[in-house]
């Protein structure tokens, strides 16, 4: 049998003693309140209905990348439609959101620009702006203050600076002060690049998001909707101007060097645009997030969020877990959250409510975490 490299070992060693090994599970309990179907577009079968309502002879597969044989008129369509909702110029599908962070990051920012990120960014983010040629700064989290200090001290030496938010923090719920960033650029050039994973289907008129609940959709550089979250299916745009696009076509490598996504899923996306515009979902999931907010307010343990990801810090990985798995033997569905994807000491509880989620479960939940 093929050897394994001692070192690779070693580290597999390191995380299990930790309490920090990661394995695959198949069976989930039943009461979720941990997958990111935040209007159960996926787990009621509704969007699957509507997917098998729509009769075009769909292939299994694309048969090639977007500029080779992979392109359709499906696509073309799906993405004129995806740039008129977020009233953008265009829109370019990705395969995932993670390929969309990191084919936009690693190819915009060029030698010589500086990139400023908050702390708390993605991984995907990350790691596009690692494979960038650019100087890269990170700011502490949602801290506008240091954010401004480095704009102040570099803005003058570098040829474009870009500003990398999430509209709502994965691991925090929390968001970014995006108003505030906006209103920076009266002093400073920047292009501000607004990852609003999970904000689409929760935040804006008709779930566009927070970009559009705040009136700030056209201030935006880029913006990144990934369809694997509230719209229950799976794939991801960066929304922008043409210009960006045609870019995007050109030196994206990770939207060039990969099969399409194939008609399926671009189906799936164009029809979960469609019931996100009709969605009654949407209104239910924020009386529950109120609700969530009023029982939870005077609790300093829980990260103060209008998102549907609530989260109770417990530090200590292996507190954390206990406490995941006391949930889990009621058959609630929760997920800790540990170091090293949180800071040490801030391991916590993530909860994300669902629209199908009832006032009933989130007492019994909220009373079993304070037993
Ligand atoms: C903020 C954020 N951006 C991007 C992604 C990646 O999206 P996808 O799951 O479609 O690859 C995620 C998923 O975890 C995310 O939370």
């Amino acid at each position: 049998m093929a050897s394994f490299p001692e070192k690779l070992l070693n580290k597999l060693h390191e995380v299990k003693s930790q309490n920090k090994f990661r394995t695959l599970k198949t069976v989930y309990p039943t009461i979720d309140f941990s997958s990111n179907d935040y209007l159960g577009f996926s787990s009621s079968g509704v969007l699957q209905q509507h997917v098998a309502s729509f009769t075009p002879s769909v292939n299994s597969g694309s048969t090639g990348s977007r500029l080779i044989s992979g392109n359709s008129v499906l696509f073309n369509d799906t993405e004129h439609d995806i740039a008129q909702f977020h009233h953008a110029e265009s829109a370019l599908i990705f395969n995932s959101g993670f390929d969309a962070n990191l084919g936009l990051l690693s190819s915009v920012p060029q030698k010589g620009d500086l990139i400023l990120s908050d702390e708390l960014i993605h991984a995907s983010l990350i790691d596009g702006i690692r494979l960038s040629y650019a100087t890269h700064y990170k700011f502490s989290h949602n801290n506008i203050s240091q954010l401004k200090d480095l704009l102040e001290r570099h803005h003058s030496s570098f040829n474009e600076i870009y500003i990398v938010v999430e509209s709502v923090y994965s691991m925090d719920g929390d968001s970014a002060p995006l108003r505030e960033i906006i209103a920076l650029s009266n002093h400073y050039h920047f292009h501000l690049i607004v990852d609003e994973a999970h904000a689409i289907g929760i935040f804006g008129e008709q779930g566009r998001g927070l970009c559009n609940e705040l009136n700030i959709e056209d201030k935006c550089f880029a913006r990144i909707y990934t369809y694997g979250k509230a719209m229950g299916c799976h794939g991801a745009a960066i929304v922008g101007s043409k210009q960006l696009k045609d870019y995007l076509i050109n030196f994206s490598r990770s939207f060039i060097y990969t099969t399409a996504l194939p008609e399926h899923s671009v189906v799936s996306i164009k029809k979960a645009y469609e019931l996100l515009i009709n969605s009654k979902e949407i209104s239910r999931l924020k009386e529950l997030i109120s609700y969530f907010n009023s029982q939870t307010q005077a609790d300093n343990s829980f990260i103060k969020s209008n998102s549907a990801i609530h989260c109770k810090v417990v530090p200590g990985n292996t507190q954390v877990s206990e406490l995941e798995q006391k949930l889990s033997a009621s058959n609630f569905f929760v997920k800790s959250i540990k170091s090293p994807t949180v800071k040490e000491n801030q391991e916590r509880l993530r909860i994300c409510l669902h629209s199908f989620n009832t006032f009933e479960e989130i007492n019994q939940l909220l009373q079993l975490i304070a037993s």
